[in-house]
């Protein structure tokens, strides 16, 4: 069988995990071609610890040279990569979710494409049930995250609003919106929100609340959702992965887990 040629942007904590992985787990279904990196260092590190040598290319060649473009790098970036990788009829997975709420030409390209857009459930449980029951009366859904303070700051909504004191084991409410506000406010925190609102109601009508306490030591995701079908409640308590406080271990297994989707010939889930 043919193995699906895959290009990797960005070779950080994710684009490293799923390289690992491709490069060992699933090396009879596909095998790794380029990346693309900002910090060349980071993928000749990579390769290193792969014992591979791999070109290091320009993003648009990228997805010239791939079947799957894996994008792991920037919310700045990930809206052109799903766009221009799906007006070529590529696979592509997305993993700065977040992105695609800013740039949505990948809307249009989609409905043109023979390629195929794929978004990993990431560190939040319940995706599958909001699928399912957006096909019938789903009225109102709303996510809750808590986040250490390292999980939250530097983000851009802190250059004009003070973070806040934190003393002892008290949470505080540093954001209240909607998806669409909140991943405008924090691009690289809580893709989780637009993904939610992409599998659900939307952007404008996902709510949102970020909370943060300096006891906290995981990223806690809280989904609620009513309609038709009832009630549904999940709650994933994630340790964060130990090369970026700002990423779960969750969302690393969990495009782990969409690899293995996107090589079988079994698909499990909605
Ligand atoms: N969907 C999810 O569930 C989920 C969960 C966690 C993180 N994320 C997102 O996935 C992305 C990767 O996360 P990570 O923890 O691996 O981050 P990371 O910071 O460890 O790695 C990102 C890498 O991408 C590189 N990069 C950034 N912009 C680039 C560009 N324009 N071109 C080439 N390389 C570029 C950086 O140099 C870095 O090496 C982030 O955008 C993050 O917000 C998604």
């Amino acid at each position: 069988m043919k193995k699906i040629k895959v290009g990797i942007v960005g070779c950080g904590t994710i684009g490293s995990a799923l390289a690992q992985a491709i490069h060992k787990k699933f090396k009879s279904s596909a095998s790794l071609v380029c990346f693309c990196e900002h910090h060349g260092e980071k993928a000749f590190r990579l390769m290193k610890r792969l014992g591979v040598k791999i070109p290091v290319v320009s993003f648009q060649r990228l997805i010239q040279k791939s079947d799957l473009v894996i994008e792991a790098a920037s919310a700045s970036i990930s809206g052109r990569i799903a766009a221009e990788s799906l007006r070529r009829d590529k696979e592509v997975l997305i993993l700065s979710v977040g992105g695609l709420l800013l740039n949505r030409n990948w809307i249009r390209a989609a409905s043109r494409s023979r390629g195929r857009l794929w978004l990993p459930s990431g560190a939040v449980a319940g995706i599958d049930g909001i699928l399912g029951a957006r096909e019938g009366g789903l009225r109102r859904v709303k996510l809750v995250t808590r986040k250490p303070p390292q999980g939250l700051k530097g983000a851009p909504y802190f250059n004009q609003k003070k973070f806040p004191e934190l003393s002892g084991n008290k949470a505080v409410c540093v954001f209240k919106g909607n998806a669409r506000q909140a991943i405008r406010a924090f691009p690289q925190n809580i893709n989780v929100a637009a993904l939610l609102s992409l599998a659900g109601l939307g952007a404008e009508k996902t709510q949102v609340e970020i909370w943060t306490s300096a006891a906290l030591r995981r990223n806690q995701h809280e989904i609620t959702a009513e309609g038709d079908f009832g009630k549904i409640t999940t709650v994933a308590e994630n340790v964060p992965s130990p090369g970026n406080p700002k990423t779960s271990f969750l969302a690393v297994l969990s495009a782990t887990a969409l690899l293995k989707k996107i090589f079988s010939r079994v698909r499990m889930g909605t």
